[in-house]
C-alpha cells in the first residue's frame, strides 16, 4: 500500500470518502436510495454493454435484433429484462431520493450544489431513458419519439428547424435511431457518470444532512470528529447492504415474474415493429414521464400552438432547480417545519401521482380539468413557498440529532 500511496492517494481517498467520512448517526429508511441509485447505475451500464454486443442500431435490424437477444442469445432475455426493469427502477429510486431531499431540506445551504448536480443528473437521466426507448424500434418507441420530438417544433421561429436537426430527417427514421443509439450508449452515460462523481464530491465537501436537519459539524470532539457522526465504513456500508438485499428481492421478482409490468414497464404496442404508416390508437410515454405529459395535455394550445404546454412542462422541471432559494424557513427538516409546509408537501406529492395516472390514460374533459387543478397545485407548492415557509411558526430544532 505504501508503494501505491507514494504514487496515488489511494488510502487518503479511502479515508476521506469511506472510513473517515463521518455521516450523521440518525440516517433512516430514506437514506437507502442514494446507494441504490448507484447500484442501478452500475446495473444499467453492465447490462447495457452486453446488450450492445448483440443489438443492431438500424431501422432494418433493430427490432429483429431485440427478438434475437430475447430468444437466441444465452441469457439475453435476462440482460434485456434487467435493463428495461432497471430503467423503471432508476426512476423509482431517484424519485424517492429526491423526495427525501425535499422532506429534510437537503437542498438548503450549504448543499445547493449537491441539489443542482442532482437535478442535472435527473435531466440527463430523462434524456437517457427517452433515447433508450427508441432503440427497440417498436410502435410505441417510434410514435413516442415522434410526439416528443415534434414538441420542439412548437418553439416559436426556430421550432421546425430544431425538430429537423434533432431527428436528422423529416420524420423519425433510421438516421434518428442511429444518433439516439450513439447518445444513449456513449455520450449520456459519460455525462451521467461525471455528474454522479461531482454530486458525491460536492456532498462529501459539506457533509450529509439528516432527518433532523441538524449540522453535525457544529459539535465536534477534541479530535475534530463530529459528536453525532459515525464513519461511513463500516457502519453505513453494512447498513446499505440491507437496502440492497431488499431492493434485489423486489427487482428480481419483477424481472422473473412480471418483466412487462402489466404493460407499464414494456408497453404492449412495443411488441409490434415500428410502422410509420400506422399510428397506435393511444400514445402514452412510460410511467416516469407521465406527470409531465399530463401537464402538457392540460394546457390548451393558443392559436394552434402547443408552445404554452411545452413551457409549463419545462417549467415544472426547471422550478426544481431553484428550490434552494424558494425555501425561507428558519429550519431545514419537515420534522420542525409548520403545518402549512407539511400540508403543501403532501398536496405536491398527491398531485404528482394523480398527474402520473392522468398521463397514462386517454384524456376527456373531466380528466383535463383534474390535470389542470393538479398542475396548479404542483406549481403552488413552489410559488407560494417563499411566503408560507416565512410566515408559519416552526418547532424548536434540537441541539444534537435525535434517535
Ligand atoms: C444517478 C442518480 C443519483 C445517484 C447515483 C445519487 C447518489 C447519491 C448518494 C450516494 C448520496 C449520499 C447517500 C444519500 O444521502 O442517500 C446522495 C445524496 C444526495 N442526493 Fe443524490 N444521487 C442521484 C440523483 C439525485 C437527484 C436527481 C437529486 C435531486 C434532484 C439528488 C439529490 C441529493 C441530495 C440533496 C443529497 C444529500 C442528501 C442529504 O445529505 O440529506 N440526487 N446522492
Amino acid at each position: 500500500m505504501g508503494w501505491i500511496d507514494d504514487r496515488f492517494p489511494a488510502t487518503a481517498m479511502w479515508e476521506d470518502h469511506l472510513s473517515k467520512y463521518y455521516a450523521p448517526k440518525n440516517f433512516n429508511f430514506w437514506y437507502f436510495f442514494g446507494s441504490l441509485a448507484l447500484l442501478v447505475l452500475v446495473n444499467q451500464i453492465l447490462t447495457g454493454v452486453w446488450l450492445t454486443m448483440s443489438y443492431t442500431p438500424t431501422s432494418e435490424g433493430a427490432f429483429a435484433s431485440i427478438e434475437y437477444i430475447m430468444r437466441d442469445v444465452e441469457y439475453g432475455w435476462l440482460l434485456r429484462y434487467m435493463h428495461s426493469t432497471g430503467a423503471s427502477a432508476f426512476f423509482v429510486v431517484v424519485y424517492l431520493h429526491m423526495l427525501r431531499g425535499m422532506m429534510y431540506g437537503s437542498y438548503r445551504k450549504p448543499r445547493e450544489l449537491v441539489w443542482i448536480f442532482g437535478m442535472t443528473i435527473y435531466l440527463a437521466l430523462m434524456a437517457e431513458a427517452f433515447m433508450g426507448y427508441l432503440l427497440p424500434w417498436g410502435q410505441m418507441s417510434y410514435w413516442g419519439a415522434q410526439v416528443i420530438v415534434s414538441l420542439f417544433s412548437a418553439v416559436p421561429w426556430v421550432g421546425e428547424d430544431l425538430a429537423l436537426w434533432i431527428r436528422g430527417d423529416y420524420l423519425i427514421s433510421g438516421i434518428t435511431l442511429n444518433r439516439f443509439f450513439a447518445l444513449h450508449v456513449i455520450a449520456l452515460p459519460i455525462v451521467l457518470l461525471a455528474l454522479v462523481v461531482l454530486h458525491i464530491i460536492a456532498l462529501h465537501e459539506v457533509g450529509s444532512n439528516n432527518p433532523d436537519g441538524v449540522e453535525i459539524k457544529e459539535k465536534k470532539d477534541e479530535n475534530g470528529v463530529p459528536l453525532d457522526g459515525i464513519p461511513f465504513h463500516p457502519y453505513y456500508s453494512v447498513k446499505d447492504i440491507v437496502g440492497v438485499v431488499v431492493f434485489l428481492f423486489v427487482f428480481c421478482a419483477v424481472i422473473f415474474f412480471f418483466p412487462e409490468g402489466g404493460g407499464y414497464l414494456i408497453e404492449a404496442p412495443n411488441f409490434e415493429p415500428a410502422n410509420p404508416l400506422k399510428t397506435p390508437e393511444h400514445i402514452a410515454p412510460v410511467w416516469y414521464f407521465t406527470p409531465f405529459y399530463a401537464m402538457l395535455r392540460a394546457i390548451p394550445p393558443i392559436a394552434g400552438s402547443q408552445f404554452p404546454g411545452v413551457v409549463v412542462m419545462g417549467g415544472a422541471i426547471a422550478i426544481l432547480f431553484v428550490l434552494p432559494w424558494l425555501d425561507r424557513s428558519p429550519v431545514k427538516s419537515i420534522r420542525y417545519k409548520g403545518v402549512i409546509s407539511k400540508v403543501m408537501l403532501v398536496v405536491f406529492c398527491v398531485s404528482f401521482v394523480i398527474l402520473g395516472y392522468l398521463g397514462v390514460v386517454a384524456s376527456n374533459p373531466v380528466r383535463t380539468l383534474m390535470a389542470q387543478i393538479c398542475t396548479a397545485l404542483y406549481f403552488a407548492y413552489f410559488f407560494l413557498m417563499p411566503i408560507y415557509t416565512k410566515m408559519e411558526s416552526t418547532k424548536p430544532v434540537p441541539e444534537r440529532v435525535t434517535g
